[in-house]
């Protein structure tokens, strides 16, 4: 039975801690991916970075099927933006910054490169919410959030507002 794990709040600065590369593709690995699942159902989100339940290490998952029956994941997935992109705007949300949303512009061209939960690689040029919704999860993998797109006055207002209500 998969478990539902903590999920860390900004600023918490263990979001902030740059994952390491996954090497071992064992029993532990499939656990923390059907946990992190299980956490991401459970919180009514569409993705989920293994740095935000204090994983450190490069494994995101994701469902972004309205039926919530099309579990993705991903392990030390990287992407190149693609010649010819544009900026596309999405409302984006995040479990560790609940209450929060923002517009952010993001390339709508990349060619993502995966590995799947047995270490198979894969390549794909993914197109409209999945583009938009694995950069947001590959920043997390690299100590970044949301909030860093904002101004900074917009930002510490964030923090204080979680500061009081999760502390
Ligand atoms: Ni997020």
């Amino acid at each position: 039975m998969a478990k539902k794990l903590k999920i860390l709040i900004f600023p918490d600065p263990r979001l902030r801690k740059v994952a390491e590369k996954v090497t071992k593709f064992d029993k532990s690995l499939q656990i923390l991916a059907n946990d992190m699942l299980e956490t991401m159902y459970d919180a009514n989100g569409i993705g989920l970075a293994a740095t935000q339940v204090n994983k450190h290490i490069r494994l995101i998952v994701m469902d972004l099927s309205e039926e919530r029956n099309q579990p993705k994941i991903f392990v030390n997935p990287s992407f190149k933006i693609l010649k010819g992109h544009k900026m596309y705007e999405f409302e984006e949300g995040c479990l560790s910054i609940p209450g929060f949303n923002e517009t952010i512009a993001r390339p709508d061209k990349i060619e993502l490169k995966w590995q799947d939960i047995n270490g198979k690689v894969h390549t794909d040029t993914p197109e409209g919410l999945l583009t938009v919704c694995i950069q947001h999860e590959i920043d997390h993998l690299e100590g970044k959030l949301m909030v860093d797109y904002i101004s900074a006055l917009k930002r510490d207002r964030v923090r204080n507002k979680l500061l009081k209500e999760y502390n």
